[in-house]
């Protein structure tokens, strides 16, 4: 995919991932630029439309990163987020898009290592996979003047 950067949406978890992504940036652990972090105050606040929404504004890639399974501080939002994640996947499949774009972690606020490995692994699946084909239909369009 040549020198392709994709543009990655992290919807992260103000008790979790968030934190841990500000740990892994104090404790000078580098991850891929390529991730623009959402600070969310739980996951289960992440409806499938903000994922499809991120999709077809451009994003190659989305991912939710939320508490641990049993941490949530909201019971079981991180759960139905993870169902949300499922729910999305199995839709943009249905729709011609790879499932591998959207995805669902759960880490801990002291897992500032695991964070930065979690964005750089998911930044190289994306780039594994090329740009979201939403953009050229877009500029397909754009194009055709519609
Ligand atoms: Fe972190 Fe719910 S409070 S996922």
């Amino acid at each position: 995919m040549g020198n392709f950067e994709p543009e990655i949406v992290g919807l992260c978890c103000h008790y979790c991932a968030y934190t841990a992504a500000d740990m892994a940036g104090s404790k000078r652990i580098s991850y891929p630029s390529n991730v623009k972090i959402i600070r969310v105050p739980c996951t289960g606040k992440v409806d499938a439309i903000h994922l499809m929404k991120a999709l077809e504004k451009g994003a190659d890639g989305v991912f939710v990163a939320g508490c641990l399974e049993g941490d949530c501080h909201f019971k079981n939002g991180n759960t139905r987020a993870a169902k949300r994640v499922v729910y999305v996947k199995n839709y943009i499949e249905s729709l011609g898009f790879e499932p591998e774009r959207v995805a669902m972690y759960n880490i801990s606020a002291g897992m500032g290592e695991r964070f930065a490995q979690i964005a750089g692994e998911f930044t190289e699946q994306i780039k594994a996979l090329g740009p979201n084909p939403v953009k050229n239909i877009k500029s397909n369009h754009q194009a055709a003047g519609q």
